[in-house]
């Protein structure tokens, strides 16, 4: 089938795409036999590989016996099993589930969940929810509305909720021209600002990735950052929701990102890895405090829900693909060839354009610059991410690249986020390829 005379809504209907035959490992083949390392699992999605035996059978299992029974009907063993795996491996004093079907399914219902604790609480006025510049949480209206990705809230502003916005925990540009330790992480105490200017009374959420990933490129925040965000959360009685749609389920080298901090928070949102892409599966995962406030109220139900919300046969792949991590220690792995991937990618930091290597495990992002010395950012006109993109894939590599890293309108990155069950033979392929890939842009466009 040639595209442009299919009938697929495609999201760019300009370009031609390779018809996709299998997938095996790290690799993905299309129909003409080519090979593509993927070094980014999709959009960070595929943690535990292509083609994972146990995980199809588990799913072939579910679907014999049943596929859908509405979750308002009835209860399965998938999904109860699957809440007890996912409380294992989030941190302590996690205890609730809600399964959804990807991240912004997940924000959507974090937020619905914020705004039912505070009103269990006896407390309506407290309904906005602050973000940060430069994090992405999602496309629906509201996931979007505390998103700080310039570019795909522009088209959109007039449907978008009057969200606060701070500025990101992003050293290597610190919005306040400040350098760490001696910054006072000021970064993380303008979210006490924001509160006190938008009134304590009004707030009723503060919501983060721990690294921020694809939008800005695996921007981990220095050690004090998330303790002091906790803190201030708490002193004003407000929720921290902590976006692990990329992070969560061991991609940087713990279980779930925010444990780099040891910081608890009151909701988890997850997708992506849940399910690495053997189905469509997020969850909301909320602390037995929250889940309490619930409890004890006269309200009625949570009213909220998906049609597809906790379906079994999501739920089996995504207990299996949890089982499968477990079974073979790949947080642990994703930790150890984290160090390796870092360890490979810091030696093109003397490549043209390499302006910053960062991250946590297998989640590290390389930043470009026109001017190394001045971190001067390329012309956005010069399109380096999309370049960069394109000259990979024709290379057999798979990346996310993005832009607006700098400010929100300028700026280039790209995230190398590959399945954990990656070889340290595959990531010298991998850095060789994105090596030869870098300096290609550079040679055309840099
Ligand atoms: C951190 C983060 N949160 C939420 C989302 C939204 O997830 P989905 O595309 O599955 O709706 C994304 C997607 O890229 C993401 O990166």
């Amino acid at each position: 089938m040639i595209q442009g005379r299919d009938h697929v809504f495609h999201r760019d209907w300009r370009k031609t795409l390779p018809m996709i035959d299998r997938g095996e490992g790290v690799y993905l083949y299309d129909r003409q036999g080519k090979r593509y390392l993927d070094a980014s699992g999709g959009p960070a999605v595929i943690n535990i590989g292509h083609g994972v035996k146990e995980v199809i059978d588990s799913m072939l299992e579910q679907a014999r016996k049943v596929c859908f029974p509405y979750v308002g009907h009835f209860i399965s063993e998938a999904q109860i099993e699957l809440s007890r795996k996912v409380v294992e491996f989030a941190p302590p004093g996690m205890s609730r589930v809600y399964f959804v079907s990807g991240g912004s399914e997940a924000t959507e219902i974090a937020l619905k969940v914020a705004r039912q604790y505070h009103l269990s609480k006896g407390d309506p006025s407290r309904v906005k929810i602050i973000g940060r510049w430069q994090g992405y949480h999602g496309a629906t209206i509201g996931a979007l509305s505390v998103s700080g990705h310039t570019s795909r809230r522009n088209d959109y502003q007039p449907y978008l909720l009057n969200f606060p916005h701070i500025p990101p925990s992003y050293c290597y540009r610190c919005p306040w021209d400040k350098a760490y330790p001696a910054c006072g992480i000021v970064c993380a105490h303008e979210l006490e600002k924001v509160i006190k200017q938008e009134g304590q009374a009004h707030v009723a959420a503060f919501i983060a990735e721990p690294l921020v990933g694809n939008s800005l490129g695996a921007v981990p925040p220095p050690p004090e950052y998330f303790p002091i965000i906790r803190e201030i959360c708490d002193r004003y009685g407000i929720l921290f929701i902590a976006d692990e749609v990329i992070t969560g389920f061991g991609r940087t080298g713990k279980n779930f990102g925010i444990d780099h901090w040891k910081v608890v928070p009151d909701v988890i949102i997850t997708g992506k890895g849940t399910g690495s892409g053997y189905t469509p599966l997020g969850a909301v995962i909320v602390h037995q405090r929250v889940f309490e406030a619930f409890e004890k109220s006269e309200r009625p139900a949570f009213f909220m829900g998906y049609t597809y919300s906790g379906n079994p046969l999501s739920c089996a792949a995504g207990l299996a693909v949890l089982g499968y991590i477990e079974k073979n220690r790949l947080v642990e792995r994703s930790a150890q060839m984290g160090k390796y991937l870092f360890e490979r990618l810091a030696r093109l930091k003397d490549l043209p354009m390499v302006g910053d290597i960062r991250g946590k495990g297998l989640l590290l992002g390389i930043e470009f610059v026109k001017d190394k010395a001045k971190k001067t950012p390329f012309e956005r006109s010069r399109k380096i991410s999309e370049t960069l993109t394109d000259k990979a894939f024709q290379n057999g590599l798979i990346l996310m690249s993005g832009a607006g890293t700098a400010d929100g309108v300028s700026g280039d990155h790209t995230v190398v986020s590959p399945p954990f069950i990656i070889t340290e033979r595959q990531i010298d392929e991998l850095a060789e390829l994105l090596e030869k890939s870098i300096r290609e842009v550079y040679a055309q466009v840099g």
